[in-house]
């Protein structure tokens, strides 16, 4: 994908049978992610098979109605997703966990991952979910994003996840309270 102004785009939620059609799409942006270096559960050298298994399990959890997949479309590529993991315990069925914030590389700083951001709390308030959390690698630029839109920082933990470096690093974690309407 070329480095380009802003695309028009779309943001679509997907249903499993998009993540079959877009499933080649879908994998290129995984690896176009791990490739530009951030942690975002796969380390590099990135296995498409990989890729796949990951996507074909969050079509089966998108399908059991645990997990909301968001991706913002121009034309036939996608240059963005964002997942929630819908908690389904009894006592957690107001509460969300936050995944796979990704934007394509040649496509990020023009507002795609805000308004991502945006879209999917809008359909956790749908889904009646008005706690969202979140875990980020320590330092990411991530948290500069989530913490410009209101997500509260309550800790971090070490030794969490191992970075593209093979070393146990630290990863922060946050919160958000929806207002609910
Ligand atoms: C994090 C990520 C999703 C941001 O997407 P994006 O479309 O570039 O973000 P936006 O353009 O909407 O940025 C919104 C704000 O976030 C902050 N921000 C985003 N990227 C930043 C960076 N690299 N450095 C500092 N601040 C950054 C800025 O405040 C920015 O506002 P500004 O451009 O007006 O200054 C993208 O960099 C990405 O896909 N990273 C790899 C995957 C990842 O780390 N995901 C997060 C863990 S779940």
């Amino acid at each position: 994908m070329e480095a380009s102004s802003l695309r028009m785009f779309l943001i679509q939620r997907l249903i499993p049978s998009h993540i079959k059609i877009f499933m080649p799409k879908l994998v290129d942006l995984l690896q176009d992610v791990v490739d530009s270096g951030a942690n975002v559960g796969f380390l590099p050298p990135f296995n498409p098979a990989e890729g796949r298994k990951f996507w074909e399990k969050v079509a089966v959890s998108i399908r059991d109605g645990s997990c909301i997949v968001l991706a913002a479309r121009a034309d036939d590529e996608i240059i963005g997703t964002v997942q929630l993991d819908l908690a389904t315990i009894p006592n957690g069925l107001h509460r969300a966990e936050l995944a796979k914030l990704m934007v394509h590389s040649s496509q990020r700083r023009q507002g795609i991952g805000r308004i991502l951001l945006r879209a999917v709390e809008d359909e956790a308030r749908k889904a009646h979910r008005n706690l969202i959390t979140v875990d980020i690698p320590k330092g990411d630029p991530a948290e500069v994003l989530y913490t410009g839109m209101g997500f509260v920082r309550f800790g971090e933990v070490p030794h969490y996840v191992r970075g593209v470096d093979g070393e146990l690093n630290y990863t922060s974690f946050y919160y958000k309270q929806l207002r609910t309407a």
